[in-house]
């Protein structure tokens, strides 16, 4: 072989590598950018540029309650190239929140958990859950006023289940909610054990759980199949049934149908797509924190509450549930959206729908009017509850269990599985039903969280605007 035309030996590397994650070959519907948005990809380099990013900070970083935010202050401020490392640092963690829910929405609505993929699903389960919990772990080290009332807020709502137990007189001998939130922070208060514990789940523990569930992920999409596509995506080929002569017209009709191979290589065209993703994450992510500062307020001060004091944007859906009972906002609410996502691919068997984006013309259309139905129903809630208040502003003395089950947001849940019941009753299919209700709570959840993000201000009181807040 001529020296020229010999693979050079970072080719065989790259190949090596790229062939241990992908197929040596693919089907064109599934490289089909509408077909994944790229957004799995997105999800990998964001994880790589974190890890990236986050070594560098490890450097200088001190998980001290004395030191921790003097290191981030040098990082920033006497450090070269500190500040920047920092905000791509930042950037990138709230990216992957988003591209991860991004990527529910797409594997969602294409049928891509049906056709044997519950596993896999429930393997990208774990990994949004791990990733949000990165984020909020991340979200307590620079140790300044926005991370420690953030990270209290977060911890009371770990506690959640005290609401019941209280009610039920058992907190003293039953109290798992106050059992959760010391696992989580190591006291009753934040303070070093938190510091360390959540230190030592951000850099060690949630990226190595991560890194072997994508590990395991990836090699989910090849054991089964490459990504769910729409059935007749392959072509019958010029001569349908090869092989021997079937020896009666009856075996030939049902002899299996040869179909033609469509599949196409992946190397290098799928290397190519992916560093061109790998660099447009990284393009944007430069321009944002050149731009944009990470905030870093004054050191944290046990002494002095933030008010209001909020949770990271992506728990503030819940920190409004919270707001109306703790017990159905904190634990009841979201184990309940848990267990429907997990029980999914099990209850839904429709694989006709399988890699379809909206499985077809009528669950465009109920997907559609389920999002109406939700902003409807959410938005006359939110509004009784905010002009007017709720049964213990209305009625003295209203029991708290009273409270716990009858609030906004169950009154919210139970519009949306009554709706999706009646989707089911109508249309007679486990596919739209599920539509229904996921499209229902992606609503819910994009309008309580803009709600605690924009609209609450001191004492979680309703503003239109934050200038009107009152001085304090
Ligand atoms: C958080 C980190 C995650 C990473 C890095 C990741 C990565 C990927 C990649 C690279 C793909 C193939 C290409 C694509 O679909 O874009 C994929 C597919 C898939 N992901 Fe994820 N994913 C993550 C989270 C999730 C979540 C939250 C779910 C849903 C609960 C999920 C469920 C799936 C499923 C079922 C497939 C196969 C889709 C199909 O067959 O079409 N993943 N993921």
């Amino acid at each position: 072989m001529p020296a020229d035309d010999r693979p050079s030996r970072l080719k065989k590397i790259t190949q090596n590598f790229f062939f241990h994650i992908h197929s040596p070959v693919a089907h064109p519907e599934s490289l089909k950018p509408t077909t994944t948005f790229g957004l799995g990809v997105i999800l990998g380099c964001l994880f790589l540029i974190l890890l990236v990013t986050g070594l560098l900070l490890m450097l200088y970083y001190t998980p001290s309650v004395e030191r921790a935010y003097a290191s981030v202050k040098d990082i920033v401020f006497v450090i070269k190239g500190g500040r920047y490392i920092r905000n791509l640092h930042r950037w990138a963690g709230h990216g992957m929140v988003i591209a991860a829910l991004l990527h529910l929405l797409r594997v969602f609505y294409t049928g891509s958990y049906l056709k044997r993929r519950a596993l896999n699903w429930n393997i990208g389960i774990a990994m949004l859950i791990i990733t949000l919990l990165l984020s909020f772990s991340g979200y307590l080290l620079p140790w300044d006023q926005l991370a420690f009332w953030a990270v209290t807020i977060g911890s009371n709502i770990a506690a959640s289940m005290r609401e019941l137990t209280d009610v039920l007189g058992l907190t003293a001998v039953f109290d798992p909610g106050g059992l959760v939130k010391r696992l989580l922070i190591g006291d009753e208060t934040v303070g070093q054990p938190a510091l360390s514990r959540f230190y030592m789940l951000h850099v060690i523990l949630l990226p190595l759980t991560l890194l072997v569930l994508m590990g395991w992920h990836f090699w989910r999409i090849r054991k089964d199949g490459g990504l769910a596509r729409p059935a007749g995506t392959e072509v019958r080929s010029g001569h349908p049934r090869a092989g021997p002569p079937a020896r009666s017209i009856k075996a030939e009709k049902e002899a299996p149908i040869k179909t033609k191979d469509l599949r196409v290589t992946t190397w290098p065209t799928v290397l190519w797509a992916e560093l061109a993703l790998l660099a447009a994450c990284c393009a944007v992510l430069m321009a944002l924190a050149f731009f944009f500062d990470a905030p870093l307020r004054e050191q944290a001060n046990p002494m002095l509450p933030e008010n209001p004091a909020k949770s990271p944007w992506y728990f503030l859906g819940i920190q409004e549930l919270v707001s109306y009972s703790a017990f159905t906002g904190g634990v009841l609410i979201p184990l309940l959206f848990l267990v429907f996502l997990v029980s999914l691919p099990f209850k839904d068997r429709e694989d006709r729908y399988a890699g379809i984006w909206f499985s077809d013309a009528k669950g465009r259309r109920l997907s559609i009017y389920s999002g109406l139905y939700a902003f409807g129903l959410t938005s006359f809630l939110l509004f009784i509850n905010i002009q007017f208040g709720w049964m213990s502003d209305w009625i003295a003395g209203v029991p708290r269990v009273v409270i716990i089950f009858f609030n906004p947001g169950t009154l919210i849940v139970t519009g949306y599985v009554l709706w999706s019941a009646v989707i089911r009753y109508r249309t007679g299919s486990d596919r739209h039903a599920a539509m229904a209700l996921f499209t229902c709570a992606v609503v819910g959840f994009v309008l309580l969280t803009a709600l605690g993000t924009w609209f609450r201000g001191p004492d979680w009181e309703f503003y239109w605007l934050k200038s009107w807040w009152p001085a304090h």
